[in-house]
């Protein structure tokens, strides 16, 4: 649908289960009134927001009626505490820029209110896909993402209109995993994934980047510069060679690389990188550049 349903410049802001139900239902009811069948877009974020999640926003209130965002730290995605207390609380200027995209409400619980009693004891397990990479880096970090995001798409999903949910490629073995966590769960929602949004430099949009000293963030644009070569070579029809991009990027002063890899975006299985394959390949890469743990990727053929 083109057709924008309840643009307004200052979000709803509902803190409760309850509230929220309260204020999708009014919203949607007001467009089910014109004759059609609504649809519900729910962007689930936790804060410290950027133009990539603006980015996410904007796309749900192209395509639906009414749209939801989400704010909510979830402890249990964090391994680190000191990570945990130091991510971006920014509520006031997250609900702003929700507002200038036109978001209809804003969820918003307290801990108490996700999790009730303390940690949950039943969780979703992402399985091997959620043991590679990331996964390998960040012991159960994906069981608790998966977790919070069932529980969101559980909450704002709507009685009767149709439902997406919109994630950014950036966190690309995230949306691959919650892909596939609806297919397998039967979860009713269209997962849409939105492009990475990238600084001028072509430094890929990160609430982390804020915490990157100006040498720091030279040095990372080491990564997004290796993965273009990798998709230049790609589309030239070339091999890849990522013996070379590792070196080069452990060669920048500052930037201790994690893994540069080739894989399937779907499975997150890695696949052959010879010479200009057709097959949906993606380039992943993730280093830590001073304090901060970056990651970035880039499609291997079709659009960047
Ligand atoms: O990508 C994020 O911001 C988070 O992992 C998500 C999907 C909101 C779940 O907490």
């Amino acid at each position: 649908m083109t057709e924008t349903g309840t643009t307004q410049s200052t979000p709803l802001l509902a803190s409760t289960a309850g509230e929220l139900r309260e204020a999708t239902s009014a919203l949607l009811e007001d467009v089910g009134g014109r004759g059609r069948r609504a649809s519900l877009g729910l962007v689930p974020t936790m804060g410290g927001l950027h133009a990539g999640h603006a980015a996410l926003a904007d796309t749900a209130r192209r395509a639906d009626d009414v749209v939801v965002a989400s704010i909510f730290v979830n402890p249990l995605q964090f391994g680190d505490r000191a990570d945990l207390e130091r991510y971006p609380r920014t509520l006031d200027a997250d609900l702003r820029l929700l507002g200038e995209s036109g978001v209809d409400v804003v969820f918003a619980p307290a801990l108490e209110e996700m999790y009730p009693g303390g940690e949950p004891l039943v969780r979703v397990n992402a399985g091997a896909m959620g043991e590679v990479l990331e996964g390998a880096a960040r012991p159960g970090h994906f069981d608790g993402m998966l977790t919070v995001v069932a529980k969101l798409l559980n909450l704002a999903r709507p009685a009767t209109a149709d439902y997406r949910a919109y994630f950014g490629q950036k966190d690309a073995q995230q949306l691959a995993l919650i892909r596939r966590m609806v297919l397998d769960l039967n979860i009713p929602a269209d997962i849409e994934g939105v492009p990475i949004v990238r600084d001028t430099d072509g430094l890929a949009l990160s609430s982390r980047n804020r915490f990157l000293s100006a040498a720091d963030r030279t040095a990372a644009l080491v990564l997004p510069r290796v993965l273009h070569e990798l998709r230049e070579r790609s589309l030239d029809g070339l091999p890849l060679d990522l013996a070379a991009g590792r070196s080069r990027i452990d060669a920048v002063d500052g930037v201790e690389l994690d893994y540069l890899d080739v894989v399937d975006p779907l499975s997150f299985d890695a696949v052959g990188h010879g010479a200009g394959g057709t097959a949906p390949a993606l380039a992943v890469v993730a280093a830590r550049v001073g304090a901060v743990r970056l990651i970035d990727n880039i499609a291997l053929s079709g659009p960047a």
